[in-house]
């Protein structure tokens, strides 16, 4: 079998668009625009692209971005001050501060000072509960981005048995929540399960957000399965620099019904799910009907 390979940027186009739509419908009929604020603390250089694709992403759609770069020595006081600030802001209804922050903040005091309902990365402690409760909530972009494409491929997720190998705070636990609330059946897997490969060989939805390039290979992977690679990996092969992902695609694509490839799979939709939620927190703040199809 060779797997169907979904596309994340053709999926991720489809948001944005879906997003802007919904933005151009606020502004005609509320004469509301959304608006993101995104904090970078110092000169991370990774943290940089991603911030400038965050802020080029979020004109594209038609919504206000607010951009804060702080200097790497910037007091914890001097940063819940802006976060204070933009809390109160009516124009800002999402806030992201881009981690890592430098190791002299604490991050979760800084993210936990966020408003939740702004809190478009869904970090928040409060954010957290509501998930893990099956309640309304910000939900982190990365597994609601995996999540909107598993639905797209399979329609209904209901008994299927996904496993999710990794137990990050962003990435793994969310997506376990996640699949458990469309009614999976949920194993979280990680580096110290127990005959990992036979685990994996009882999935149907196979995430794999592990961070260790190329883990997962196709003698771990159920004949016909879904396989979301979340991993970005730079590795070096032959002495040239390239990007793969915690799953060794040749080897899982000859096996899978459908796989997501790295880079072009999981990862454009993260930035587009971004957006979603600023929707989302912008409809909420108003009391307005809330985009279909952008949320969990
Ligand atoms: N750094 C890398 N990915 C992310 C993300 O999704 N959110 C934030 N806030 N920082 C990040």
């Amino acid at each position: 079998m060779t797997a169907k390979v979904i596309d994340g940027k053709v999926f991720a186009a489809k948001v944005r668009s879906q997003v802007a739509a919904h933005v151009a419908r606020l502004a005609e009929e509320n004469g509301i625009t959304p608006g993101l604020a995104v904090v970078l603390v110092g000169e991370d250089p990774a943290s940089q692209v991603y911030v400038r694709n965050k802020h080029a992403s979020t004109i594209e759609v038609g919504m206000a971005s607010f951009e804060h770069r702080l200097s790497a020595e910037t007091s914890e006081t001097d940063l819940l001050a802006l976060i204070d600030q933009l809390n109160a802001d009516a124009k800002v209804h999402g806030i992201l501060v881009q981690l890592p922050l430098p190791a002299h903040l604490n991050s979760e005091l800084v993210i936990n000072r966020i408003d939740p309902a702004k809190d478009v990365d869904g970090f928040h402690i409060s954010n957290v509960g509501l998930l893990g409760t099956g309640q309304k909530s910000m939900v982190p972009c990365t597994p609601l981005g995996c999540l909107m494409m598993l639905r797209d491929h399979h329609g209904k997720l209901s008994g299927l048995n996904a496993v999710v190998v990794g137990r990050s705070n962003i990435v793994g636990k969310p997506m376990a929540q996640l699949l458990l609330g469309d009614s999976c059946t949920v194993t979280i897997a990680h580096s110290r399960t127990k005959d990992l490969a036979a685990v994996c060989r009882g999935a149907d939805i196979l995430v794999a957000a592990v961070g260790r390039p190329e883990m997962i290979t196709g003698e771990m992977v159920k004949p016909g399965a879904t396989v979301i690679d979340v991993g970005i990996n730079r590795i070096e092969r032959d002495g040239k620099a390239k990007l793969v992902g915690d799953v060794d695609y040749a080897s899982a694509a000859a096996v899978a019904g459908a796989i997501t490839p790295v880079p072009g799979g999981v990862g454009p939709m993260t930035i587009a799910c971004l957006l979603a939620n600023t929707v989302t927190a912008c409809c909420r703040a108003n009391g307005l009907a809330e985009p279909e199809g952008l949320t969990a």
